[in-house]
């Protein structure tokens, strides 16, 4: 029965080379590999042998499947290539056909939002000063004045890591104590882009990672209306010269006082709608003058030096600039919607 095998291979093998069309290909392929195919038979004839030969056999078909296969893909690829060939000397080629418009990549809107952002800033002369996403609790929370078990910390549902005191940051604040630590005693204008994490519930506002921008100017006489100056300006060149906003008061316990910035519905130009949940007015960023705390956290003596900070998310900037209705979209990768920016 080997010796038979061994006769199949090499007649198999002679005539895959006599096979010059596809459809030649097929037939031998079903004559030999194909469930009814000779080599697909001798496996089936093992029981037929004595127990102490059917290893061997077996081994032997094995070892003819894959070389014919190998030769049957290498016979394919020749047929494919004279195939092109005769196509292309036969002259059956189109070229006035348009081409295949090459697929080209774009950035994620996230992404383009972020450079918006900095170049604006950039044109006002703040610089950008990455910091890390995995903080500490004592950079996250306390340095900016959210001691353990102040009830502040609630506006903030945090991932913690197995390592104790080691967090994602649920902000890009505790930036502003590196910066702060880093450049003192010289005067601040930076702003610190990144990733933040929230333990929270997904919806179409919220999401559970997402894009904060933050800024920090430290240095002497620094006002609230340096802040306000500042900020109007950035929403003007962001959203419009004509856009009418409005500051309110707020909380946060690393800046005293402390306020949201809002910019006149953009979408239904103050009337009032669905997306400014008939306020004619959207929240884009909070922000405040630093608190005496967290400068002196910094290295910075609050009775020399004040300053202002704010944080802003580029996916909720975006969704109010561009109508997007659900922030999941941002990172759901969905290409309809990401190859529409
Ligand atoms: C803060 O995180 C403060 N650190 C901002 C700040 C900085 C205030 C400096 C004063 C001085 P807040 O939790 O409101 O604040 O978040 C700021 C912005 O991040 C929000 O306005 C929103 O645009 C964005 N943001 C917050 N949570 C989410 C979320 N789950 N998904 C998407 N964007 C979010």
């Amino acid at each position: 029965m080997l010796d038979e095998l061994n006769l199949i291979y090499k007649q198999a093998l002679g005539s895959l080379q006599e096979t010059s069309t596809r459809e030649d290909l097929e037939s031998w392929y079903r004559q030999t590999l194909g469930r009814k195919g000779q080599v697909t038979q001798m496996t089936r004839q093992v029981g037929q042998l004595k127990p102490e030969e059917r290893p061997m056999f077996g081994q032997r078909v094995n070892e003819i499947k894959q070389e014919l296969q190998l030769a049957y893909d290498a016979q394919l690829d020749k047929i494919r290539t004279a195939e092109i060939e005769s196509k292309i000397s036969s002259d059956e080629w189109d070229v006035t056909l348009p081409g295949r418009r090459r697929w080209r990549g774009r950035l994620h809107p996230a992404t383009q939002t972020l450079r918006e952002i900095y170049r604006i800033w950039g044109d006002m002369g703040f610089q950008i000063y990455r910091s890390r996403d995995v903080e500490t609790d004592e950079y996250n929370f306390e340095l900016l004045n959210i001691p353990k078990d102040h009830p502040a910390r609630d506006m903030w549902d945090t991932f913690h890591t197995t390592t104790p005191g080691v967090i994602l940051r649920t902000h890009t604040s505790p930036g502003q104590i590196h910066a702060m630590r880093e450049y003192y005693p010289e005067p601040i204008r930076v702003i610190l882009p990144g990733m933040c994490y929230r333990y929270e519930q997904i919806t179409a506002r919220s999401e559970i990672q997402f894009n904060q921008v933050e800024g920090l100017a430290v240095g002497e006489n620094i006002s609230m209306a340096d802040l306000k100056g500042t900020l109007s300006d950035f929403a003007k060149r962001m959203f419009g010269q004509e856009r009418k906003i409005r500051f309110r008061a707020n909380y946060f316990p690393f800046t005293e006082p402390s306020a949201e910035l809002d910019v006149e519905c953009i979408l239904c130009g103050g009337e009032g709608c669905q997306v400014c949940k008939h306020t004619g007015w959207l929240e884009i960023l909070g922000c405040g003058m630093v608190h005496p705390t967290v400068l002196r956290n910094g290295g910075y003596d609050p009775a020399k030096y004040s300053g202002f900070a704010f944080g802003m998310g580029p996916e909720r900037i975006a969704m109010l600039k561009y109508g997007i209705e659900d922030i999941r979209a941002f990172w759901g990768n969905d290409l309809r919607f990401l190859e529409q920016f």
